[in-house]
């Protein structure tokens, strides 16, 4: 079989069950058997398949069509301007993330030395992308997973960025080093009873740590939100993503600890993500 055979057919198979991108998800995979890029696809696509490729092909689309994430199957996620590495042990980095990087770039238009603190730090998509933009902060990413980390430190050397960077292992209440010009986190927020509810790529596969936001899904964001108020410097910023029904509980546990609401973020879908509050 040729390789825009092979794609059709595989296509066929991700439609009847029910994966959303069947096309696109079936040229990734072929891509990383083949290890080449789109173009080569394009310009080569009446080259038979060996039977060693066809075979790890086909492995990876019954994978796929049990409903494993294609990011954990080709091994990387794109975010903001970068290729990350991912694996199971991590959240693969969302889109709508993305918006906790524009705002800190435009907080902080120019590059001045700041310290940075991104708590729940999983692959390390946020405070790298964002140490790539401004080349003189200096960044420190907190996780209770250490496989998590060890995935955020892969990254960090990926892109060079090992020398302004450090991790910590630790569960975020237990941990006390340092004052920050910027804390962002994005925290697990799902109510408990929802998980079950999310789609099965996510439910069955994604880390339930990187999740699990207790039963009223702001049991994290509330440890985030008393254990930034120490941490933070006065005038300091905590950017936050969140559930796009928890704005008034969280603007509420904000106020309490003295911070002042600067602006509530929409994502791309238009719903409330990302809430900027400043020490006061
Ligand atoms: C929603 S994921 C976010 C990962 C990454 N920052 C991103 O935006 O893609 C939440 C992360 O918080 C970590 N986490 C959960 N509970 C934590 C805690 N108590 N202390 C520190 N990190 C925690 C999880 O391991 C996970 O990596």
């Amino acid at each position: 079989m040729n390789i825009q055979e092979t794609i059709n057919k595989a296509t066929i198979t991700l439609k009847n069950n029910d994966i959303k991108t069947p096309y696109l998800d079936s040229e990734l995979l072929l891509l990383k058997v083949l290890h080449k890029d789109r173009k080569y696809l394009l310009l080569n696509s009446k080259e038979t398949l060996s039977k060693e490729h066809l075979f790890q092909f086909n492995n990876l689309i019954c994978r796929r069509k049990k409903g494993e994430p294609v990011a954990y199957l080709i091994n990387y996620k794109e975010f903001w301007k970068e290729k990350f590495f991912v694996n199971k042990d991590v959240l693969i980095p969302r889109p709508d993330t993305e918006v906790l990087i524009e705002e800190v770039l435009t907080i902080y238009n120019n590059d001045k030395k700041l310290n940075i603190l991104d708590i729940g730090t999983g692959s390390g998509c946020l405070l790298l992308s964002i140490l790539k933009e401004r080349k003189k902060f200096l960044g420190i990413g907190v996780d209770i997973s250490k496989k998590a980390l060890n995935v955020a430190r892969f990254n960090a050397k990926l892109q060079h960025l090992d020398n302004r960077v450090k991790f910590y292992n630790s569960d975020i209440d237990k941990f006390f080093i340092g004052k920050y010009d910027v804390i962002l986190s994005n925290p697990p927020y799902i109510k408990n009873f929802d998980l079950k509810y999310l789609d099965k790529d996510i439910a069955a596969y994604e880390p339930k740590v990187a999740l699990e936001g207790g039963y009223d899904g702001l049991s994290k964001i509330t440890k985030v939100i008393n254990k930034a108020s120490y941490l933070i410097k006065k005038n300091g910023k905590l950017i936050l993503e969140m559930g796009c029904d928890q704005k008034n509980e969280i603007v509420k546990k904000l106020k309490n600890k003295k911070f002042y609401i600067n602006k509530i973020i929409k994502d791309y879908g238009k719903n409330d993500r990302c809430i900027i509050s400043t020490k006061i």
